[in-house]
């Protein structure tokens, strides 16, 4: 596999800090193999690779083509029997995995879609054993106001930068955004304990793909990524935040 293959600059840091999480639940639980719900999971881009490292990983989705893809994609990478599909939404998830089923629940790029965020954020919660770890990567709201000024869109950059949850119920509304503190409350009104917060996707969403067009440049990108995330003064404009919490 080519290095363009092989690293992903936009999702290196998410899994660095999610096989962080699960080599830990996997140390407390004494089962190296978990059973993780991907919520909005798609195609699988999480969830196949999950898979492959040796978790039972069920993906609950409303989109029966992603489905779709996310089945033949289990196939090929040779973990069919280790995925499932199931059509469902985020709020519904108690009626299909169970409560307390889950060591994992993924829910990533999946909050500032869906109709019912609390109803989403209660049902994760309500999916995970004790001790149990939620993986949510949300959008971020600064990177957003950013991003549109950039673009030329400032009547949509100040709305997003004056109303954080306004914008929502318009009838031109923009997709939700977050910032941490409300991410933060957002959880933790759930009953889960945050335990980490990560701002991603710092720089990778800023650089055209025109200028990482090969194997070189994209290591150095992943590289000045990584030095990036862990660096605290870019957390509030990350395109994305990457929280970690646990289920007490
Ligand atoms: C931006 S994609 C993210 C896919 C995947 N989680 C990833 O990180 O690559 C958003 C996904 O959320 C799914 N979705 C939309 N509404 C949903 C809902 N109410 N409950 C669960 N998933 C939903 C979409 O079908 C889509 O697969």
């Amino acid at each position: 596999m080519n290095e363009r293959l092989r690293r992903n600059p936009r999702t290196e840091a998410i899994w660095t800090q999610l096989n962080e999480a699960l080599a830990a639940l996997s140390t407390s639980t004494g089962r190296r193999e978990l059973d993780i719900v991907d919520v909005g999971g798609g195609s699988g881009v999480f969830a196949v690779p999950l898979a492959r490292i040796g978790h039972r990983v069920t993906v609950v989705d409303p989109s029966p083509n992603a489905l779709a893809t996310l089945a033949r994609r289990a196939a090929e990478e040779g973990v069919g029997d280790q995925v499932t599909g199931v059509q469902g939404d985020a709020a519904g998830l108690a009626g299909v995995v169970g409560p307390a089923g889950a060591d994992v629940v993924v829910c990533h790029g999946v909050l500032e879609v869906v109709d019912d965020v609390s109803g989403a954020v209660t049902a994760i919660a309500a999916a995970l054993r004790p001790g149990g770890v939620a993986s949510v990567v949300v959008a971020q709201r600064y990177a957003a106001v950013l991003a549109k000024a950039l673009a030329g869109h400032f009547a949509d950059a100040r709305r997003l930068l004056d109303d954080p949850d306004g914008h929502w119920g318009r009838s031109d509304p923009l997709p939700r955004r977050f910032d941490e503190s409300g991410v933060r409350a957002l959880l933790t009104g759930a009953g889960l304990r945050v335990d980490e917060v990560h701002g991603v996707r710092v720089l990778t969403d800023l650089v055209a793909g025109s200028v990482v067009d090969d194997p070189a440049e994209v290591a150095a990108l992943a590289e000045l990524e990584a030095a990036a995330v862990a660096h605290p003064a870019f957390r509030a404009v990350a395109a994305a935040l990457h929280v970690l919490a646990t289920k007490a």
